[in-house]
């Protein structure tokens, strides 16, 4: 008989935005709060799971999970990637809830710019955290490697979702319209569909996050024992 998915595998949740600085006391961020990862996380910490909970920059009630095996906090998209490859083992899931930045600044300034000095910002892209963790699974050969992602649109919601599912080499993605109503950044509750490998998806109905954290543990421990 098959070990129970919490003794077998790691979860890694990360959650939040990150912040690219462009001098000491400005940066490029987005609205995401962490609190669609921080209730994954927990919810799959009282699962049994062994959990590392990765947060860009978030209030501090969504910082730290209890019951998990590590809590760890960064900055920028470059110490979120760091982070996650430092955890990425064997036998783990990984699920992106968090928003990357995805440029950071060319140039970031070690003083602070004055207001009469109009600066012109150029970016360059950072990695894609998915992508690289798929390269470092290929070329590692790591087993029972699951990868778990997010789609935040406004706008041709479903293409871009199944678009991010093959690019990104995902199992699933969970794709929210951040324009709808009760859903997206910063809302108590959200509207998820889910997008599988197997070409199925389902809509789900609006509900708080906290129940949706623990349908997105479920859901995806429904897949990976149907598919390991
Ligand atoms: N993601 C990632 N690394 C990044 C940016 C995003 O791993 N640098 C992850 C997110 O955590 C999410 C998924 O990729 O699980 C999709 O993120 P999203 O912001 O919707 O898409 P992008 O890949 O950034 O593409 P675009 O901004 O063009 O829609």
């Amino acid at each position: 008989m098959k070990d129970k998915l919490p003794n077998r595998l790691h979860l890694v949740v990360t959650s939040g935005p990150t912040r690219e600085f462009i001098d000491p006391i400005r940066f490029l961020s987005n609205p995401s709060t962490g609190r669609m990862g921080y209730y994954i996380a927990r919810a799959g910490a009282n699962k049994g799971y062994r959990v590392t909970y990765i947060s860009g920059p978030v209030n501090v009630q969504y910082r730290t999970v209890k019951g998990v095996k590590k809590n760890i906090s960064v900055v920028s998209t470059q110490d979120m990637l760091d982070a996650v490859l430092d955890n990425l083992k064997e036998n783990t899931i990984l699920i992106m809830a968090a928003a990357p930045a995805d440029y950071r600044p060319v140039i970031r300034y070690d003083q602070k710019i004055k207001k009469k000095d109009v600066p012109a910002i150029e970016l360059i892209p950072n990695p894609d955290i998915l992508k690289t963790s798929h390269e470092k699974i290929q070329s590692e050969k790591l087993k029972g490697v699951y990868l778990i992602g997010f789609a935040a649109e406004t706008n041709d919601t479903e293409s871009y979702a199944k678009e991010k599912l093959v690019k990104k080499s995902l199992e699933m993605i969970f794709l929210n319209d951040v324009t709808a109503k009760n859903a997206g950044f910063g809302t108590d509750t959200n509207q998820l569909t889910v997008f599988r490998k197997d070409g199925t998806s389902q809509v789900w109905k609006t509900e708080p996050k906290e129940r949706l954290g623990h349908k997105i543990i479920e859901e995806i421990e429904s897949w990976i024992t149907q598919h390991s």
